[in-house]
């Protein structure tokens, strides 16, 4: 048996793929009804760099000012196997090893649509990455929010980006990761602002913290990290990510990785958290959350599923058989995919019901 987030992924990247040939309608509620964690967060809080840490790897583009310009849809896969590789949905037929070569392809993919511009697009670049040492998850990156245009971006940009992000995290299924930096007020931070507008109870917020390592000397995070200054239902997640000098050094991600931890253990402050904190924990945090999330929904997701059967089924008699066309081609299989996935969850909660543990 497939794996929950496993099963979901398949389903995205199915829908994903069919998306760009027509069905949108049933294609983007399927899509909309399964869930993923959305990265909110103001530009340079460190958002790429959370990613990064979470899947163990260098590839993302990282820096200063506004580097990420499109949403970046990224399905991580634990395999078996102990080679890694990614691939983009727009790039099907290549697989890639060197994870600098997925970095650079990123940055030209968005190029391609945004031009050398600091201009945004919503166009998503989909990316899936397979792996023994990831765990199963689907995370969102998004251009950071932003407060005021610089040179080359009409003014409209800093409300384009809100509502890019806006449209993401309302989602009910969306989970937030909203990362805010230690060395600035809480009080500011945008991600905590536009997550509280669509999750007023934070319940499907999770708050990371970073750059704890750049705080002025004296102070700590203890009221963000111990929930005083601003509650969520989870726990905040405090983090260590790679400066700017360590990229420039290329730190590599195990010895980052390593760091981290060493800064939490020794550290005076957070010594007695350290079992909460860091990227690693982060990941597994998630991914044991969008799991828990999966199964609590499998009813609704297999309730839309049906529905759209209902539907392609009404539409394709309407069509008439034989299918003579591109556009029944193409319902009859999204509808084809539709039953399968139906099969696949049908058999999933059998296997969970009580009496049968999965
Ligand atoms: P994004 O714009 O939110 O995606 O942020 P990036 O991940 O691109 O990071 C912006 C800059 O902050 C980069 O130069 C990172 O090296 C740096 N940075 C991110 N997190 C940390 C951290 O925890 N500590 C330190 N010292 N630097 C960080
Ligand atoms: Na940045
Ligand atoms: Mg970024």
């Amino acid at each position: 048996m497939d794996n929950l987030i496993g099963l979901v992924n398949r389903i995205q990247r199915a829908c994903t793929a069919l998306g760009d040939h027509g069905g949108e309608g049933a294609v983007q509620s399927l899509w909309e009804s399964l869930p993923s964690v959305v990265v909110v967060g103001g530009q340079s809080s460190g958002k790429s760099s959370v990613l990064e840490s979470i899947v163990g790897r260098d590839f993302l583009p990282r820096g200063s000012g506004i580097v990420t310009r499109r949403p970046l849809v990224l399905q991580l896969h634990k395999t078996d196997e102990r080679s890694e590789y990614a691939e983009f949905l727009h790039m099907p037929k290549k697989r890639f090893t060197d994870f600098a070569a997925v970095r650079k392809e990123i940055s030209d993919e968005t190029d391609r649509i945004t031009g050398r511009t600091k201009q945004i697009s919503n166009v998503p670049i989909h990316l899936s990455v397979y792996s023994s040492n990831v765990v199963n998850l689907t995370l969102i990156d998004l251009p950071g929010l932003t407060k005021i245009a610089v040179d080359g971006q009409s003014d409209s940009i800093v409300g384009d980006i809100e509502n890019m992000v806006r449209s993401y995290i309302e989602k009910p299924n969306s989970i937030i990761l909203a990362v805010s930096p230690a060395n600035q007020d809480i009080a500011t931070s945008d991600a905590i602002k536009i997550a509280r507008e669509v999750d007023p109870q934070g319940e499907r917020t999770f708050g990371v913290l970073t750059k704890l390592d750049l705080m002025d000397k004296g102070t700590n995070a203890l009221d963000v990290l111990e929930g005083r200054s601003y509650r969520l239902q989870h726990p905040w997640v405090g983090v260590v990510n790679r400066s700017q000098q360590d990229i420039n050094k290329n730190v590599d991600m195990i010895a980052a990785r390593r760091r981290e931890r060493d800064y939490f253990h020794q550290s005076a402050d957070y010594g007695h958290l350290s079992s909460r904190m860091g990227s690693e924990y982060l990941g597994k945090l998630l991914s044991k959350h969008l799991e828990a999330f999966i199964k609590a929904r499998i009813p609704s997701i297999q309730a839309m599923i049906n529905k759209q059967i209902d539907e392609l089924e009404s539409e394709l008699n309407q069509i008439g058989r034989p299918l003579a066309n591109d556009a029944g081609a193409q319902l009859y299989s999204i509808l084809e995919l539709c039953r399968t996935f139906d099969h696949i969850f049908k058999d999933h909660l059998d296997g969970i019901r009580p009496g049968g543990e999965k």
